[in-house]
């Protein structure tokens, strides 16, 4: 990602941890524009909020590479929103019932998928709408958070229910992170795993354990397929254009052209 212009937006106004850490970022990636939406109050709230936010997501696709949205776990109008504009979507999930149960209840004895649950129907809604308004089908990736280092899948049972739910609802599965304490250490210093620690803090050895969270940041990236190329950049500046047309009335020309 480096030399990329990346802006981000947190929709989480209770947690504000996208926030803290942009506030606090020393990294060479280019982060242009940082925009925290606040809580709204009053009689129309979800007007106000979604308009809010949607000059936020034109300024940013005018503006930069990447945009990267943090939705809060609640369901809110604008969190259902940020579903809908996404191109990739990332849901973090432990290795538990627990969290299985917002995408899929299962069996008691047999563990089968037995119903869909309200945030997998919120996403295919979502990703729905999306189809209907400009044609692109969003990417949904679920990255399996906070794996124990020991033992490659603990939980076999919860790997089978996922694959078998990633193909009913079209998304997929990758490993992501396991539960590792640098990433809790990197979060008040506003870094990375994939940030060159040895320039920052210099006269430090080079941790192992920080090599293989940066691997494991990697092989996220790679398996999400962004548009990096210049290809991707291509079709990024179309949607861009896309957006800023939004706003504009059709010429007489443009009518008459079509
Ligand atoms: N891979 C991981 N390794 C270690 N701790 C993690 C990992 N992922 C999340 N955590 C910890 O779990 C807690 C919740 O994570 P967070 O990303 O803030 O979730 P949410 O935004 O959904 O509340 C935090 O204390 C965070 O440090
Ligand atoms: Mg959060």
């Amino acid at each position: 990602m480096a030399g990329q212009r990346v802006a981000t937006i947190d929709l989480d106004s209770r947690q504000k941890s996208l926030t803290h850490w942009a506030k606090r970022t020393l990294t060479d990636l280019e982060l242009a524009v940082h925009f925290s939406v606040a809580r709204a109050e009053g009689a129309n709230v979800h007007e106000n909020e979604a308009v809010e936010f949607a000059d936020k997501v034109i300024t940013a696709v005018q503006h930069c590479h990447f945009l990267v949205i943090d939705a809060p776990p609640h369901d809110s109008y604008l969190m259902r929103l940020a579903h809908s504009i996404a191109d990739t979507l990332v849901s973090p999930l432990n290795d538990s019932f627990l969290d299985l149960d917002v995408l899929a209840m299962v069996d008691p004895v047999t563990f089968a998928v037995t119903e869909v649950s309200h945030y997998a129907e919120m996403v295919r809604k979502a990703r729905r709408l999306r189809r209907s308004v400009d044609g692109a089908m969003t990417d949904w990736v679920v990255a399996r958070n906070r794996l124990p280092l020991l033992g490659a899948c603990v939980k076999p049972i919860i790997c089978e229910g996922l694959n078998e739910l990633g193909l009913r609802l079209g998304f997929r599965v990758t490993e992501g992170f396991a539960e590792r304490a640098i990433y809790r250490e990197l979060f008040p210093r506003g870094l990375t795993a994939l940030d060159d620690l040895d320039e920052i803090m210099p006269c430090t050895e080079p941790d192992p354990l920080c090599l293989t969270a940066r691997q494991e940041v990697r092989t996220l990236l790679d398996t999400l397929r962004l548009p990096l190329d210049e290809r991707g950049r291509r079709r990024a500046a179309a949607r861009a254009q896309w957006f800023a047309s939004c706003d504009n009335p059709l010429d007489t020309h443009e009518i008459l052209d079509t």
